[in-house]
């Protein structure tokens, strides 16, 4: 449809005649942007009537003076409206179609609001806007942005925005560019046009796209240049570091290049963060790699380059994390590794080798604080050396052949957060010394085979949040004094989601796999979607929540879990059990528990508890009822007995549950709520339990429509709708690996 000549005349006539009526009362005063603005709380109303009292109570027509409303700023005469930010506001909803009515805005922010649907023609109307901030929202389709030619800081990362970046943001839109962050959509296109045509880029960060094709552009403007996650390849041709090369941070991970890294990469003096993780990258690693000073983080892993490290490493005196993970190394761990006196992170794992761990040193550097040797092939005894490090943060010696007993002198190890030595053939008992690690979060001793009781003085563990224990043969009962465990971890949590943010051993995704429950848990399913860089944060583990503000923020309380199937022990649960206020998680199954659950269960912030194949009997808790937040209960093969309790039909999160072989169950499942969406397999072998009539025949035609059970996907509540959004977000990524 185009516009005839008469069109054109008849909008020009009635452009002039809205122009008479209200220019004059307009111009020179604010009124028509506080009417804009007042539009927008309308909008945001609309999609969100309860919410967000306290940032809109100023925002009325009666306030005369907008530019101090919260979130607005105006230019100096006062009267144009020039930023809005309304980042982290919780503000769900379709994108205002009407930024364009302010006409100076000049900087919009919106990151984290939950903020959906496409982006809106009206906001390429914004000619003036010079930093667009619409990151962490689930915005989708296409976009245009023809038309902002002033743009200097694009941000449009976390969203599904999809397409060909090249037809997206014209040579116009992009000449003053100078951050431009796309980072976790699925757009496509060549890399290198981009950093040609947008000639004042300082920042770009294209990471966990479908970007594709080579690299053939020299990168000399660029300060930051991130692309990891993409399906770019090739090799990088020495010319791509010039003389010039100014950039601080590269990042390449996680693609398909190939060939040997240029030695020109030297050019590069400014470099602090070097990540080449996951490419097939092979030759030797460059001398040149070493007159890199300021370097703070070099990352090689899973890459195919010689076992011949450079010596020159030794005098890039800034340099505090190495991970030379998954590169085939085997044999003895190089004794350039123990001439590392500045790295405080050193990450081996994956590399199949076999020794060399006294002598190459590595157990003298005192600057260390995060050690990761695990998934190779060490054996015999644990090293008692590694008691002197005693600046160790992180231990993960995990899948490995080690035997023999854990040390005691760990329990010197003072500053200790995590400590993995689960999948070896460790034997003997948990040492009492732990009783002294008291900034413990992770204790991983899974799948060994540690004999005694559970110690005690494990309670003085006042940090530690994530237990594993499980397949040892651990026997006896749980000491009372136990479940003092993790009674003040709120401080520690803080500083593990400071970690969190840095790229370190506390973020390889092996680690992340065993550190997570598999089955079961309300986590695992994130671990299906967290690609193969389990991006998944600390913050998401620890607050069970991503940034999005959409999720509660106060989910902290049950971020911690115990794990213990799969043991010898006995005796009877504890009410102390109810000390545990950030438990989250519990898996006692495959035990010899017996005697009944303590009512005190219901106190706890469950959303998982596993006390299947045990002996506990009595009758089920009514408390139990009250977990409102349970996802996982199974209580099968137990000897439970009694009336099925009425209330556990008021949990309405659960995706699992499980009843089935407690002989003595009597009383009827509700033919209302969620029970009666389970399987007939959830109830088997409990011939006194009533069941709903189609489950008894097992006709599934009468069950009712709502199928909220076992296969169903539910998302009922703000927590569940976050894991929701993050599933269809990491869906959403590609996923050639
Ligand atoms: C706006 O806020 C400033 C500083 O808080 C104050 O000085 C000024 O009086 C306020 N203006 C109006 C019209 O409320
Ligand atoms: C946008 O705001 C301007 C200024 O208030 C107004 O003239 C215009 O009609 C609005 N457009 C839409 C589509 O609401
Ligand atoms: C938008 O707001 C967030 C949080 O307040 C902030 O971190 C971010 O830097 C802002 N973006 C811009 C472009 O200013
Ligand atoms: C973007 O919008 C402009 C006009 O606003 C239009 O000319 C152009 O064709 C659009 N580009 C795409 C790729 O849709
Ligand atoms: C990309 O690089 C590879 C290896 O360097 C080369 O074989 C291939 O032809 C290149 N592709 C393009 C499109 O330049
Ligand atoms: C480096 O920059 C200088 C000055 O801008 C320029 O003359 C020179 O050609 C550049 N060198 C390379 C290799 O691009
Ligand atoms: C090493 O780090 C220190 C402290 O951050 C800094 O002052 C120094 O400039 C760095 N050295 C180099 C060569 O960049
Ligand atoms: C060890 O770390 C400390 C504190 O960061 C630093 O001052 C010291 O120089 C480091 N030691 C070596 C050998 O780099
Ligand atoms: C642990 O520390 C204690 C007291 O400082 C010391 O006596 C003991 O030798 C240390 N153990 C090891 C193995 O380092
Ligand atoms: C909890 O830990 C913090 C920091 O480690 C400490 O300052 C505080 O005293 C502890 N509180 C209790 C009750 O132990
Ligand atoms: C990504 O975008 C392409 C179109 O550019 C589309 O075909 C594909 O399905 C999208 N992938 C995902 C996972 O959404
Ligand atoms: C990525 O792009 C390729 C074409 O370059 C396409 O075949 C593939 O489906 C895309 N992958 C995703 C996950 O969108």
């Amino acid at each position: 449809m185009s516009l005839t000549a008469t069109d054109h005349h008849f909008l020009a006539a009635v452009f002039m005649f809205s122009w008479l009526i209200t220019g004059k009362t307009v111009s020179g005063d604010i009124e028509s942007d506080k009417q804009v603005l007042l539009k927008l709380k309308a909008h945001i109303r609309l999609w969100n009537p309860v919410v967000n009292e306290n940032t809109f109570t100023r925002w009325n027509s009666n306030d005369e003076f907008p530019c101090n409303w919260t979130g607005i700023s105006c230019n100096t005469r006062g009267n144009h409206v020039t930023a809005v930010d309304l980042s982290n506001k919780n503000i769900p909803g379709p994108l205002f179609r009407n930024f364009s009515g302010l006409p100076e805005l000049e900087h919009l922010n919106l990151t984290a609001n939950g903020i959906y649907g496409t982006i809106p023609d009206d906001l390429s109307k914004c000619r003036n806007l010079r930093a667009l901030d619409l990151s962490k929202n689930i915005i989708e389709g296409e976009f245009n942005l023809t038309g902002l030619n002033n743009l200097e800081l694009l941000d449009l990362s976390n969203n599904r925005i999809q397409g060909n970046l090249q037809l997206m943001l014209p040579a116009r839109s992009c000449r003053n560019l100078v951050v431009l962050k796309l980072s976790s959509n699925n757009l496509s296109g060549p890399v290198d046009d981009l950093v040609n045509l947008c000639r004042n880029l300082h920042s770009l960060d294209l990471g966990g796209n479908n970007f594709s094709g080579n690299l053939s552009v020299q990168l000399d403007r660029l300060l930051e240049f991130s692309v990891p996650m993409n399906n770019l390849g090739g090799e990088i041709p020495s010319w791509f570091f010039s003389e010039n090369c100014s950039l601080r941070c590269l990042d390449l991970s996680d693609n398909f290049f190939i060939g040997r890294i240029p030695k020109e990469i030297s050019n590069c003096k400014d470099l602090v963060s070097l990540n080449l993780y996951g490419n097939k990258f092979s030759g030797e690693i460059p001398p040149a790699v070493g007159s890199l000073l300021s370097l703070q983080s070099l990352l090689l892993g899973e890459n195919s380059f010689s076992r011949d490290v450079p010596e020159s490493l030794v005098q890039m005196s800034n340099l505090s994390l190495l991970d030379l993970s998954r590169n085939g190394f085997g044999g003895d761990v190089q004794e350039i590794f123990g001439q590392l006196h500045q790295v405080s992170s050193l990450v081996l794992s994956g590399n199949s080798y076999t020794g060399g761990l006294l002598s190459s040193g590595i157990f003298e550097l005192q600057n260390i604080s995060e050690l990761d040797l695990s998934d190779n092939d060490f054996f015999g005894p644990l090293p008692v050396e590694i008691s002197q490090m005693s600046n160790l943060k992180m231990l993960v010696l995990a899948d490995n052949q080690f035997t023999g007993s854990i040390p005691h002198g760990y329990g010197n190890l003072s500053r200790l957060q995590a400590l993995d030595l689960s999948f070896n053939n460790l034997s003997g008992s948990i040492p009492s010394s732990f009783r002294t690690l008291r900034l413990i979060s992770w204790l991983m001793l899974a799948n060994n085979s540690l004999t005694g009781e559970i110690p005690a003085e494990l309670g003085n563990c006042s940090s530690l949040l994530w237990l594993n224990l499980a397949n040892n043969q651990l026997s006896g009962a749980i000491p009372p004094e136990f479940f003092n465990i993790g009674s003040n971890a709120t401080a520690q949590l803080i500083l593990l989601n400071q970690v969190g943010q840095t790229a370190s051993g506390f973020s390889q995704c092996t680690n992340l796999r065993r550190w997570i429950p598999t089955t079961g848990s309300p986590l695992s399913s994130f671990m299906r979607f967290a690609g193969r860089k389990c991006e998944i944060k600390w913050d998401f583990l620890l607050n069970r929540c991503l940034p999005f503000s959409l999720c509660t923020p106060q989910v902290k309380r049950g971020a911690g879990y115990l794990q213990l199937r799969g043991n010898k022990l006995s005796g009877g649960l504890p009410p102390e059990i109810s000390k545990m206020q950030n438990l989250g998680m519990l898996y006692l199954d495959d035990n010899g528990f017996h005697g009944q659950l303590p009512p005190q269960i219901g106190s706890l912030p469950l959303s998982a508890l596993d006390v299947s194949k045990n002996v506990f009997s009595g009758e089920i808790p009514e408390e139990i009822g009250t977990l409102r937040r349970l996802q996982l209960l199974d209580l099968s093969y137990n000897n439970f007995s009694g009336e099925f309790p009425g209330s556990l039909s008021s949990l309405t999160e659960l995706s699992k549950f499980n009843i089935s072989y407690n002989p003595y169950i009597s009383g009827r499942i509700p033919h209302t709520g969620q029970l009666a969406t389970f399987l007939q397999s959830s109830f088997l072998g409990n011939p006194l339990l009533r069941l709903p009539i189609w489950m008894e025949n097992g006709s599934r035609k009468l069950r009712p429509s709502r199928n909220q059970g076992q296969e169903g996907v539910r998302f009922p509540n703000s927590s569940s709708f976050c894991l929701f959004l993050v599933s269809c977000f990491w869906v959403m990524r590609r996923s050639h690996h």
